[in-house]
């Protein structure tokens, strides 16, 4: 049973972040995920912070697809891959993110948390190096905690810095190194140099991983995400992603690279060999999405023309945009307990956004993290604009 004094201690550390503005509380959703969303409190709030950026989460086609699959492979797996949890549907998707991403082979997880925390103790051992940016994922940074190679990280973006990395990893002998990158990195909205990063893995003989999350499905002439939007497809090694976001966004996550490291994975990754299947309804949908993927363009321009709308509006305001191309916009607020005011009164106005703050951020960087969708309207970016300028003025932010 919970002592007094562990309870005394953890109640305490909830109240300090109360007070310090970081505590964390959700809204339930009365429905669907969707561009208008219904709470108990709001029969229609416009959504600017789902991951939905296509608008596929609640697509009547999508739904249609999952409620066939769902009819003809069932439920749930009851297994994982290797036992009996293995579906025509599962290597089907595999192979369709392969061919999509261009890459030799592909191999599912639960989740891309669970596909980059099985990725690094798996392929590298304590001779090997990771170089890591910085900005990356928590699950890269809990990924990289479990293996046992070297880990130097790098200031976000600078590639001055992830040279200095990758002269200090050349001194590790017979060492393989391994530059680990966010393609978009998820706090910010921006993207990944990556064209710098494959020369000077080709010039250090490094390999190149990218996650690439928040981007495929929604960067790139194809959708292919940052490896196509920076043209370096072919010269990164291992792409991780997720299908709880642009396609479809339900859950799922992969791991694409040669077919000697999907193998291997195969043999020895720990969330994959001890973990559920995908469920054949969240794999069978994927796989009808991302075979129409490439016919998604107008969505795809939708939401280029939402993010840029709705950037020049906050700009013109006089907010403290970070500047960039993709659908994720941060507005910068600076101070933790400001922001989770301003999130609140947004709320208020029929807006919802969510504020982060340290640890997600670091300490004085605090924002609203909004995210558009192909799915929102004019009207909706209109309504948006206006309910952020009322609320920081009331604020005295402008
Ligand atoms: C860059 C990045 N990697 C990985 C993940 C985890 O993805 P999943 O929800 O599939 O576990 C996220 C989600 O927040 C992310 O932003």
């Amino acid at each position: 049973m919970l002592s007094h004094r562990f309870k005394s201690q953890l109640d305490e550390q909830l109240k300090e972040l109360s007070l310090n503005g970081l505590y964390k509380s959700e809204h339930a959703l009365l429905g669907a995920q969707s561009s208008h969303i219904t709470t108990h409190q709001h029969e229609c709030l416009i959504n600017l912070c789902a991951n939905n950026y296509l608008g596929l989460a609640n697509d009547p086609d999508v739904i249609a697809e999952a409620h066939n699959a769902l009819n003809t492979f069932g439920y749930g797996m009851a297994s994982v891959r290797f036992i009996c949890g293995t579906q025509t549907i599962h290597q089907q998707l595999e192979n369709q993110i392969s061919h999509f991403l261009e890459m030799e082979d592909t191999i599912l997880y639960s989740s891309c948390f669970d596909a980059n925390t099985g990725l690094f103790e798996t392929l590298l051992s304590k001779n090997d190096v990771i170089i890591s940016d910085s900005l990356n994922h928590a699950s890269i940074i809990d990924g990289i905690r479990l293996s046992k190679a070297t880990c130097l990280r790098y200031k976000n973006n600078d590639m001055n810095a992830l040279e200095q990395c990758l002269e200090q990893a050349i001194s590790h002998q017979d060492a393989t190194i391994l530059i680990v990158t966010d393609g978009v990195f998820s706090m910010d909205g921006t993207i990944a140099n990556l064209a710098a990063i494959c020369d000077l893995a080709e010039h250090y003989g490094a390999l190149v991983m990218v996650d690439d999350s928040h981007a495929v499905g929604i960067l790139g002439a194809n959708g292919k995400g940052s490896v196509e939007h920076c043209h370096v497809m072919g010269h990164v090694d291992i792409i991780s992603g997720t299908l709880g976001k642009a396609l479809g966004g339900a859950s799922g996550g992969y791991i694409s690279a040669s077919s000697s490291i999907v193998k291997w994975l195969r043999q020895r990754s720990r969330p994959y060999l001890f973990s559920n299947s995908l469920a054949p309804m969240i794999a069978a949908t994927s796989l009808s999405i991302l075979k129409r993927l490439q016919n998604q363009s107008e969505r795809r321009n939708q939401l280029r023309k939402n993010a840029q709308l709705f950037r020049s509006q906050m700009t013109a305001l006089g907010f403290d945009l970070i500047a960039g191309e993709h659908p994720i916009i941060p507005i910068m607020v600076h101070d933790a307990q400001l922001a989770q005011k301003m999130a609140a009164a947004l709320f208020e106005e029929g807006i919802l956004v969510v504020s982060f703050s340290y640890p997600v951020v670091p300490i004085g960087q605090a924002r609203i993290r909004t995210q558009m969708s192909a799915t929102l309207s004019q009207n909706d970016l209109d309504k948006a604009t206006k309910a952020f300028h009322k609320v920081a003025q009331q604020l005295n932010m402008l």
